[in-house]
């Protein structure tokens, strides 16, 4: 894995370089590449013009661990607010929502797991009555336990309610297995953290080789998996694995972030394939924007000369 990926991953976490880089107007060109805008009006107008690219679409209002109650609660309005604006727009029948449990109190002292399950809920029922559904993102492994406890919770009332494994995690072909059951939608990805040895695998062809026994136990099962790269490879392998079980193409789908590869996207799609973009939106995009940096270094350069410019 690049050099570089380690300190950006721990810059994603500096309060300090987030300061200076949130400076950045939103519409400096790196940021505006991966994040649409930062309310809900954007992120219903890049919804709208993906739908009618006939791509489907899942939404993250951007903001994580949250270590303050009101911004919790603000959170889990502007997804009320999201799913209303998607709904009065006509587009919950391609767009469902991506959610962070520590945007939504997770993190929280003491009740944190209760508040993140209550706020879930919460947007899960706002969802269903728009006619749509919730995917509960994955963090970090020390919360993989807590937001997979949570899920099952929410799928007793919300079983649509999508769960996001990650391959580089030792744990998760294992997780695959225990979820690949009938109804169950599951994301799967390589992880975006920075995660110690003794959990994750280190080194990207590990990481590869574990997506690709993933892939097997997902596609081979019950369930209804979200295939989630941008790595032409996994995706040649998974549409393999896909008509060696005899998938029809409306029993799995393919997913990629928002500004990555759009014209594989386009491909995909016009192929036949359900193509779901991931769209963040929202001010607090310097988390999310460095994480994109860190796998992509290559992006670090126009990245740094924007910055300088506007300074
Ligand atoms: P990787 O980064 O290994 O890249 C492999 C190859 O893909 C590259 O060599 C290149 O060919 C191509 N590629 C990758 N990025 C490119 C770019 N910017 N431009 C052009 N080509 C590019 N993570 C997490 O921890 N929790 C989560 O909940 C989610 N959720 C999520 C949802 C969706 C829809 C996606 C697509 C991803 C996530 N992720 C995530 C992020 C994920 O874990 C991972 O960090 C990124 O997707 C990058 O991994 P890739 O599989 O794309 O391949």
């Amino acid at each position: 894995m690049s050099l570089l990926r380690q300190p950006l991953l721990l810059l994603a976490r500096s309060q300090q370089v987030k300061k200076l880089v949130t400076k950045m107007p939103v519409s400096a060109g790196i940021v505006r590449g991966y994040v649409p805008g930062e309310d809900t009006r954007s992120a219903v107008e890049a919804t709208a013009g993906l739908v009618d690219d006939h791509l489907r679409v899942t939404l993250d209002y951007l903001g994580e661990d949250t270590l303050d109650a009101d911004r919790a609660d603000a959170t889990v309005q502007a997804y009320l607010d999201l799913l209303a604006a998607l709904s009065a727009r006509g587009l919950t029948r391609h767009a469902e929502v991506s959610v962070k449990l520590s945007a939504i109190g997770q993190a929280l002292p003491q009740y944190g797991h209760k508040i993140a399950l209550e706020n879930a809920r919460t947007i899960c029922r706002a969802a269903r009555n728009a006619g749509t559904t919730v995917t509960i993102d994955m963090e970090d492994h020390t919360t993989a336990d807590a937001t997979l406890a949570t899920l099952r919770e929410l799928r007793k009332d919300f079983p649509e309610t999508g769960a996001v494994l990650q391959a580089y995690l030792h744990r998760t072909e294992s997780d695959c297995r225990a979820l690949a059951y009938e109804g169950s939608r599951v994301r799967l990805c390589k992880g975006a953290y920075d995660e110690p040895e003794d959990v994750a695998f280190q080194g990207q062809l590990d990481v590869d080789r574990s997506f690709v026994r993933c892939l097997k136990v997902l596609l081979g099962g019950q369930g209804y998996p979200m295939i989630a790269t941008h790595d032409p490879r996994m995706i040649r392998i998974a549409s393999s694995l896909a008509s060696r079980y005899g998938r029809e193409a409306a029993s799995y789908e393919f997913q990629m972030l928002y500004g990555v590869r759009p014209e594989e996207q386009l491909r995909l799609a016009e192929a036949g394939e359900t193509m779901r973009v991931y769209v963040p939106y929202g001010t607090e995009w310097y988390g999310y924007l460095m994480r994109r940096m860190a796998e992509r270094p290559q992006n670090l350069t126009f990245f740094l000369r924007s910055l300088i410019s506007k300074r």
